[in-house]
């Protein structure tokens, strides 16, 4: 499955702010959340700069996207308790795929939901991939207007998450990435099925 982020593909890995921003959301996730032996989702993978840090220490990862570029790119990372799909994440294909019959401790997106056409209804279907007790990360820039494209509010995500009905939930700014643009603070929002 093709997407206008197929064109990215080719150099994200080699770009050193992926790097970083990768780095940083690997130690808030160690931070927060012991994920020795985990069941993991990695919601919007991408090439898998996430898959990989934590691919180590977790059971297994279904690592999904819609951008093929993308996957092509994690998959020739090889990793043995990764398995990849390209494809737009739906009821359909939760039913479809056997990736999906066992539910996941962990779903993690990072940089993944503020580019969401449908932010709250997606929330829902990876709310449903849960077990019980599972955790659910998002990593988003943050952003005071969410009619600008360019990120998420506090109070959308606080807002998805209890329409939801997440419990413990916890939002914080945990990190900045710096760049020729300026500084763009990153939002971390953690929520757990109850
Ligand atoms: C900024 S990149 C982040 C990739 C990866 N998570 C990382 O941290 O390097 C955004 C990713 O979201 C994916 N994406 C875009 N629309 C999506 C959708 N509707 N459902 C799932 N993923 C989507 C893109 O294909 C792209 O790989």
């Amino acid at each position: 499955m093709s997407n206008e982020w197929d064109e990215y593909a080719e150099d994200w890995d080699i770009d050193p702010t992926v790097e970083e921003y990768a780095k940083n959301v690997f130690s808030e996730l160690l931070d927060n959340i012991n994920i020795d032996g985990l069941s993991v989702l990695d919601f919007g993978c991408g090439t898998g700069a996430l898959t990989q840090l934590i691919s180590p220490t977790v059971k297994s990862i279904v690592a999904i996207d819609p951008s093929s570029e993308m996957i092509k790119r994690l998959d020739k990372k090889a990793l043995d308790n990764v398995c990849s799909i390209s494809d737009y994440l739906s009821e359909e294909l939760i039913e479809r795929l056997p990736e999906f019959k066992n539910k996941f401790d962990l779903i993690v997106a990072s940089s993944v939901c503020g580019f969401l056409p449908d932010y709250e209804a997606t929330l829902s279907l990876l709310k449903s991939l849960l077990k019980n007790g599972g955790v659910f990360v998002q990593w988003d820039w943050l952003s005071e207007d969410d009619s600008s494209g360019k990120g998420l509010s506090e109070k959308r995500v606080k807002q998805a998450f209890e329409v939801n009905q997440f419990v413990n939930t916890n939002i914080s700014s945990p990190f900045v990435m710096n760049s020729s643009k300026g500084s763009m603070p990153v939002l971390m929002a953690i929520g757990k099925n109850a």
